[in-house]
């Protein structure tokens, strides 16, 4: 399969993992499981939609590789994995915020981030029946229309940011909103990852930036941001306040790495 067709399952199989949600949600939703934190939360229906978009996968590509958010997974014999959130967003999702997302991405290279390439993303947003996708080297489109991150003026950008699970780093979390608030209209704080990247790419956002994102929350909305000429930032190391995520045009983003990250 090329990168395009893959990003064409990807698409089939979100929507109707979106359907799947949204059905759930009119049937009322209830919290399975708190995880790390108060905020890191799993329903039902995310552990439902998860196992449709890994079954509907493996009947269509038996012997990629998987990794989600909810069952794991691991490398598979083709080279292709199949990196999933399958509701990015749980929180909104849970309290009947329309924000969430669907997010699939296939990456060639194995479930490590360090060592992947992505080749297709796909970031369905069931509720406002929004596609974005992306291929490799072809661009990043939704619902068809061609994405371009916004090159944002001397007005001010309009961020967004989210809050780790780890309560560790929500001090500095409030350090850094104070770091950029001065270059900033506004800031917003979605609760979807992966509706933030989409955004970026978009041009709806000018830039995002958050810490300790897992892989399934950036996957698929870190190659929209790159495929609609725009960078992605994703240092590692073993001070979480450092492992800051960062989305935008190249100009912001070294505008924000330098704010948040020399200032700390
Ligand atoms: C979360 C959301 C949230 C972000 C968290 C993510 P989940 O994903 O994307 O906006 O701040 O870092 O983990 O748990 O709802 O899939």
């Amino acid at each position: 399969m090329t990168a395009a067709e893959l990003r064409d399952l990807a698409i089939e199989i979100a929507r109707e993992a979106g359907e799947l949600a949204q059905r759930r949600r009119a049937e009322g939703v209830s919290i399975a499981a708190s995880k790390s934190s108060l905020a890191d939360i799993v329903t039902e229906a995310d552990r439902e939609v998860e196992a449709l978009i890994r079954a509907r996968l493996s009947a269509e590509r038996p012997g990629d590789g998987f990794l989600g958010e909810e069952s794991g997974g691991g490398d598979g014999s083709t080279g292709i994995t199949w990196v999933v959130d399958p509701i990015d967003g749980t929180v909104n999702y849970a309290s009947g915020i329309p924000l969430y997302a669907v997010s699939i991405a296939a990456v060639e290279g194995g479930s490590d981030p360090d060592e992947w390439t992505a080749l297709a993303g796909v970031v369905q947003s069931p509720v406002v029946g929004e596609t974005f996708s992306a291929v490799r080297r072809e661009g990043a489109f939704r619902n068809g229309e061609r994405l371009r991150v916004a090159e944002p003026g001397p007005a001010g950008a309009l961020l967004a940011t989210g809050f780790g699970y780890d309560p560790s780093t929500h001090a500095g979390d409030l350090a850094t909103v104070g770091r950029v608030m001065p270059i900033a209209r506004d800031l917003r704080r979605g609760g979807s990852a992966a509706t933030d990247l989409a955004y970026v790419a978009a041009g709806r956002l000018d830039g995002y930036f958050e810490r300790g994102l897992s892989p399934w929350d950036y996957a698929a909305g870190a190659l929209l941001v790159q495929e609609a000429g725009g960078v992605f930032l994703r240092p590692e190391g073993p001070d979480v306040a450092r492992r800051l995520n960062l989305a935008g045009g190249a100009e912001l983003v070294a505008e924000l790495r330098r704010r948040i990250l020399d200032a700390a």
